[in-house]
């Protein structure tokens, strides 16, 4: 039992025994100190357990860029422009992106550069990876409501690999009722393990996530994930804005095909150095938990806030539009006689082929008031 173990435990016991997957989830990546993603030496990337497309090749955070400057023009080329990026993880998309718009021949804008992020640990790490590039522009925020000029933004609101990283509620089709696993307690003669129980829905509205074609489908022991906590996310993203667009970069899909590959192959990934698990309960703070992104109730929920969709596609479609076929061309002409250049072509295709992270990886663009 490490300290967070003991910690989560203690947490069970004080609340009847059980508390809902999406609170044991919450504690084991978010704890303020023992959390995965606040843990002292968290990293992400070749030291750490799994990639991000930031983390692969500056190419991602250079396509960004110019999508966001698109987006800048589209706006009319506003003087004051915001970006905000949600969940910044060691800045390297940040830093990539505010590279690339020195690039662009932008003239004319303050872009403001505000960076949410819950990690005080992530957000030194992200302090030093920007450090060269800031120019003053970067803001760092715990919370989105903090960046100054909430509500009133004109600008983007962008993150890679947010929304799969929310807490979820797993969910079951027990003796014919959805119902929800917990999380409790047993004595074995290891000690006190995890263990998931099933009960009533701690929230009856954890149902309505879904739509009434996945509920009326679900078969006995079919499970799911719910992320309440992603729709609150997108409406705070849309309340943020007065004009501007929210672009999402996340594993996930539409409803149903998200949920019926959760209940086909089970919808929790763990990543542990690099290597993909499926139990939540073992490492406990020293894994990463994720589950894929629904991004139609992210749309739904925009909806509700006068957001609407204007684009959703895979990152191979998104990447296309954006330059990035231009520079595999040009790599491909040197890589037959250059290693350097072969190994970066690999690197840039990783986020590009289907096998990678291509086609498993959706962006979503949404806009409001323009
Ligand atoms: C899977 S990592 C992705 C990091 C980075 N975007 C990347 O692509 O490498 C998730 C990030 O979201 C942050 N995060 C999670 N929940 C958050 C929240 N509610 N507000 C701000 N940041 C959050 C985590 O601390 C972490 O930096």
């Amino acid at each position: 039992m490490n300290e967070l173990h003991k910690v989560v435990a203690a947490k069970i016991r004080s609340s009847n025994g059980r508390i809902s997957f999406a609170e044991y989830m919450d504690e084991v990546l978010y704890h303020p100190t023992l959390g995965y993603y606040n843990r002292e030496n968290m990293t992400i990337g070749e030291r750490g357990d799994f990639y991000t497309s930031p983390m692969v090749h500056p190419i991602f955070g250079q396509c960004v860029a110019r999508q966001i400057f698109e987006f800048w023009q589209r706006l009319g080329s506003p003087a004051a422009f915001t970006v905000v990026e949600m969940g910044a993880g060691t800045g390297a998309l940040a830093s990539d992106l505010l590279t690339e718009w020195g690039r662009l021949g932008t003239t004319g804008v303050e872009l403001e550069y505000a960076i949410v992020e819950q990690s005080p640990v992530l957000r030194e790490t992200q302090r030093e990876t920007t450090k060269e590039v800031s120019g003053g522009r970067i803001s760092w925020h715990s919370a989105l409501q903090e960046v100054p000029g909430y509500g009133s933004l004109t600008g983007v609101i962008l993150s890679n690999e947010l929304f799969d990283a929310l807490p979820v509620h797993r969910l079951i089709m027990e003796n014919g009722h959805l119902q929800e696993r917990y999380v409790t307690l047993r004595e074995t003669e290891e000690g006190w393990i995890f263990e998931e129980i099933t009960g009533p829905l701690s929230d009856a509205r954890l149902a309505d996530i879904l739509d009434e074609g996945v509920r009326s489908q679900l078969e006995e022991r079919d499970r799911l994930e719910v992320c309440p906590l992603a729709g609150k996310v997108i409406m705070d993203m849309a309340d943020a804005l007065q004009r501007g667009y929210i672009l999402t970069v996340d594993y996930g899909d539409l409803s149903p095909a998200v949920y019926w590959k959760s209940v086909r192959s089970g919808g929790i990934r763990c990543y542990y150095k690099q290597t993909l698990g499926s139990n939540p309960y073992e490492r406990v703070g020293e894994q990463d938990i994720t589950a894929d992104v629904d991004f139609s109730y992210l749309q739904r929920e925009g909806a509700n806030k006068g957001v609407k969709t204007i684009r959703f596609v895979t990152q191979s479609e998104f990447l296309e539009k954006l330059g990035f076929l231009e520079k595999v061309t040009e790599l491909q002409r040197l890589a037959f006689r250059d290693l350097r250049a072969d190994f970066e072509l690999q690197k840039m295709l990783t986020l590009y082929l289907p096998q990678g992270l291509g086609e498993d990886c959706k962006v979503l663009i949404q806009e409001k008031g323009n």
